[in-house]
């Protein structure tokens, strides 16, 4: 969507996928706070996003979405204030239906315009916009008019829509959203974390600054995977160039999950500008599959290549990624960084890499060419 938002990827925090319907304000105000308290804020975070459930059964008398009394008593207009006295930018959700998914209050079908220009006056930055208890019409009617609504609102506010992939709105989604969910909802598991990792691996050619693919919202820190899936987890949402949204309670991290989320050089894949997009593609895909060993590969500025070796399996094993399946001329001379480890490998690498990775696990390298003529190199990086 041209809103002159989304550049890159949008990263922060969303309540759903640990508080599900027990939020309230003082719960955001304290996320917000460890936000920047914990230095998460100046990696990128800096989405506040409050998810379903923060507004009551009906509306006013004229028409408005009324905030939750018993959780939301200072309003949303404050608690924006608040948060944006931190730096930060507060989201909100709302539903392209009659009620939102929890039914615990209306959706934005038939009030578009209404809520929207409510969005704006609040100061909210960015609409996660669900896809529940609709009309039976098409998400591609629906969608546009909550669209042309924000564009309307005079504030530029970041539309996520949530339409959970059926209708494949990576198809359809660029001038409508700045980012699409291309899948159902994450579970706190392996299985679901990687099956959802495939789905939406399969729109990686629509992904572009503005709009891009959305395999909803992290788990780490959530408890239901092991450090190492943690880190695949991780791994492979930021070379997806997905939303970093975190789903754990911020103010309450364990410190493996700080070092996690809080890795710059796997956070700079994800955040890296218009240049790291080529041929047309900005997203990592998978380019060798052999049973449970991938190869994933995507492109960075300067020729260089985010790679990624994920072992699938259950026992450890040596994974090798061929220069023929990453694009890199076959007889470069390559320099890899592990950025898992944070150290170049002295080793240098012709033709291929090979490694021994883990089970449920993963090793994430930035690939770059040694042996570019200058000139050459120069003129691709610019
Ligand atoms: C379905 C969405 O996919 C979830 O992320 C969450 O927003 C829930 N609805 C809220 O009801």
């Amino acid at each position: 969507l041209t809103n002159g938002l989304g550049v890159t990827p949008p990263m922060g925090w969303n309540s759903w996928n640990h508080f599900s319907c027990n939020i309230d304000e003082k719960m955001i105000k304290e996320t917000a706070d460890a936000l920047v308290t914990t230095g998460l804020s100046k990696l990128g975070y800096k989405y506040v996003n409050i998810d379903d459930c923060w507004a009551e059964i009906s509306r006013d008398s004229k028409g408005s979405l009324v905030p939750k009394k018993s959780t939301f008593p200072s309003g949303i207009k404050a608690l924006a204030d608040y948060v944006h006295s931190k730096g930060l930018k507060l989201g909100i959700y709302s539903d392209a239906g009659y009620f939102t998914c929890s039914k615990t209050m209306p959706g934005s079908l038939g009030y578009e315009e209404h809520d929207a220009k409510t969005f704006a006056e609040w100061g909210i930055d960015y609409l996660k916009y669900d896809n529940c208890n609709n009309d039976g019409s098409k998400p591609t009617v629906r969608y546009p008019v909550m669209t042309r609504a924000l564009m309307k609102s005079g504030r530029p506010i970041f539309h996520s829509l949530c339409e959970w992939g059926d209708m494949h709105p990576a198809l359809w989604g660029s001038p409508v959203g700045n980012s699409w969910r291309t899948t159902n909802d994450i579970k706190d598991t392996w299985l679901s974390m990687i099956s959802i990792a495939d789905m939406n691996e399969v729109y990686a050619e629509h992904a572009r600054p503005g709009g891009w693919n959305d395999p909803d919202m992290l788990e780490v820190g959530n408890g239901g995977m092991t450090k190492e899936e943690y880190i695949v987890h991780f791994s492979i949402w930021a070379i997806s160039k997905a939303p970093l949204l975190l789903g754990c309670d911020i103010r309450n991290m364990t410190k493996e999950t700080v070092e996690i989320v809080a890795n710059k050089e796997v956070i700079a894949i994800n955040q890296e500008k218009e240049s790291s997009c080529r041929s047309t593609r900005c997203q990592a895909k998978k380019v060798r599959m052999e049973g449970d060993l991938e190869v994933w590969a995507g492109p960075l500025s300067g020729y260089r290549v985010a790679l990624l070796l994920l072992n699938r399996g259950p026992s450890r094993t040596l994974i090798t990624a061929l220069w023929d399946d990453i694009e890199i001329p076959a007889n470069s001379i390559v320099e890899a960084r592990d950025l898992w480890q944070h150290k170049t490998l002295k080793q240098k690498f012709v033709g291929n890499l090979t490694a021994t990775v883990d089970s449920h696990a993963c090793k994430l390298y930035i690939l770059k060419q040694s042996n570019l003529l200058p000139e050459i190199h120069k003129e691709r990086v610019n």
